[in-house]
């Protein structure tokens, strides 16, 4: 009885109260064991008793959902709520792990009360401070609800945005796609007459020329019509096969390099890996073909065109450095855009766009780095097949 005295001293609740007090209250406390898992209180239910933790854990559960409030340990009494309202137990208590407690019934609660008004002011303190943290756990919770309403706002927003413009992008494509292809027929009409006129004997030699123009603006519309009507398309399969990336890269860079040396831009290959990937080569020669003609549009004045091959565990890199104006802020954000074309006469802007979409639909990536006036680095990681 002694050292229970003792322990009831150690309960703030009664840590005022004197000795012979203190045995009048272990008189009418009764000492339960609770194992792990035992529910000791239910939400709802009308309540009878307190209860003071001696040994253990007790959880405190609130709603449906059974969302955890707190923790109770040695000590922390629970139950005073209902009884000392008369209302409906406002929480569950779920034993976390074995305890015991100490149980104070509802009339020897009341009695205690009255004799010993410390207890009371006890009591004030703890709910006092229980409200507290009641209120700063409900004003982090309702921060963090407003966190992830803000979130799920933006990403609706952004979500929305997409949404719209794969819908412009993809009636952009329809009619373009539709007007290409009425286009081509009078086109090669065109193109059949003016290479005509330009074989046949005799023209003058301003025809000649004039034919010679015509046929030129032609092979560039017909361009532009096979990169809208490529666009247009939207999703394609890809015929890949196995190829080893720097021979890949040898055969395509000969059939540039004569335009290349036309323009004056020198070319310099640093073919570094000799590994195999698997690719679509047609559509692969068109990301390089792009890029290498943006380049080539930046260097009008000659310059120097590197390529070079290296690769991480993954993935092969293909990179593309020019000497050219390089690239502003503005276009940089944008040049993925489809028909994004800045400082070009002719430029459609749809040249990164598929060279973009291309490369994703071989699981790869395209990153371009720029200055404005120190050249410009676009490169593609492409997912190694095998080394070899
Ligand atoms: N290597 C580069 N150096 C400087 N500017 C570049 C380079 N590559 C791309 N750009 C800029 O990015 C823009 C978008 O390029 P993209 O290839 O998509 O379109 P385009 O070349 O204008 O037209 P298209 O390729 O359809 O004929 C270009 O207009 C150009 O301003
Ligand atoms: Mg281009």
């Amino acid at each position: 009885m002694g050292s229970e005295i003792g322990l009831l001293k150690n309960i703030p609740l009664f840590a005022t109260l004197d000795s012979p007090s203190l045995k009048k209250i272990r008189r009418v406390l009764k000492k339960e064991t609770y194992k792990k898992g035992q529910t000791i209180i239910k939400e709802g239910e009308m309540g009878d008793s307190l209860f003071i933790i001696i040994e253990g854990e007790v959880e405190v559960l609130k709603g449906k959902a059974k969302e955890k409030v707190t923790s109770l340990r040695p000590y922390d009494f629970f139950g005073e709520m209902s009884i000392l309202e008369n209302k409906p137990r406002s929480a569950s208590i779920l034993v976390k792990k074995d305890s015991t407690l100490l149980r104070l019934y509802k009339s020897d609660f009341e009695r205690l009360v009255n004799k010993y008004p410390n207890i009371s002011f006890e009591i004030m303190k703890t709910l006092s401070s229980r409200i507290r943290e009641t209120d700063l756990r409900l004003i982090k919770n309702l921060k963090k609800k407003n966190k992830e309403l803000r979130k799920a706002y933006s990403d609706l927003k952004n979500l929305q945005k997409e949404l719209l413009k794969t819908e412009r992008l993809s009636t952009i494509g329809k009619v373009a796609g539709g007007i290409i292809h009425d286009l081509k027929n009078p086109l090669s009409v065109v193109k059949c007459y003016a290479e005509y006129i330009k074989n046949s004997k005799g023209v003058t030699a301003f025809l000649n020329n004039a034919a010679s123009t015509i046929l030129y603006e032609i092979d560039i519309i017909l361009k532009m019509t096979r990169e809208i009507l490529e666009f247009s398309k939207g999703e394609y399969k890809l015929e890949k096969i196995s190829v080893n990336v720097d021979k890949f890269v040898r055969e395509v860079l000969l059939i540039s390099n004569e335009e290349l040396e036309k323009k004056n831009i020198k070319l310099h290959l640093h073919l570094n890996t000799d590994c195999k990937c698997e690719i679509d080569p047609q559509k692969m020669r068109r990301v390089f073909f792009n890029i290498i003609s943006n380049a080539s549009d930046a260097m009008k004045d000659g310059g120097e065109l590197k390529i070079s091959t290296s690769k991480n565990k993954k993935h092969v890199n293909i990179e593309f450095t020019d000497t050219g104006i390089g690239i502003d802020k503005e276009t940089l954000k944008n040049i993925f855009e489809p028909f994004y074309s800045k400082g070009k006469k002719k430029g459609i802007g749809l040249g990164m766009s598929i060279a973009k979409r291309i490369v994703e639909h071989h699981k790869g990536t395209i990153d371009v780095k720029s200055k404005k006036g120190n050249g410009a680095v676009v490169t593609i990681h492409i997912p190694i097949l095998e080394n070899r």
